[in-house]
């Protein structure tokens, strides 16, 4: 199961990928914002990601304005790693790579055909596993500050 949020930047390309995810079948829970009145983006990133984190969901998606500030939000949360993808090759090294547990898009820079490529190919990339994982393993352990 999966969880998607938004802000009021990301709503209307979040109910694109809801429809979408139900035209195909795909579980996910909603967790907002559902209307377009100025809500404060990390509210819904730290929900989302510490659900994400906590093991209530596998992944998350998460979309604002550009994507960025829900990623930066998203990802103080520890294990998760939070990737603002703008094309479906960007988002399918995310997880092969990068085991992206959240995928992070922006309502005003990618258009609702793109965004449901985008979503569709995080949730089928497979990470890799092997050498990323030690590389995975360091973005925690070696922090210096
Ligand atoms: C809201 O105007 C906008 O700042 C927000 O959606 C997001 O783009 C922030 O990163």
């Amino acid at each position: 199961m999966i969880a998607i949020a938004c802000d009021h930047g990301g709503l209307e390309l979040k109910r694109v990928l809801c429809r979408w995810m139900d035209g195909k079948n795909i579980r996910y829970e909603d967790l907002g914002t559902d209307s377009t009145a100025s809500v404060d983006y990390p509210v819904f990133a730290h929900r989302l990601a510490a659900g994400v984190a906590g093991g209530t969901w596998e992944k998350g998606v998460l979309v604002c304005g550009t994507g960025l500030g829900m990623s930066m939000a998203a990802n103080r949360h520890r294990g998760i790693r939070a990737a603002v993808c703008t094309d479906p090759y960007t988002a399918e090294m995310a997880r092969r790579h990068n085991e992206a547990n959240v995928l992070c898009m922006g309502g005003r820079m990618v258009g609702p055909m793109m965004a449901e490529r985008i979503l569709e190919t995080f949730l089928l990339a497979e990470f890799e596993g092997d050498r990323h994982s030690r590389r995975i393993a360091l973005i925690e352990t070696d922090v210096k500050d």
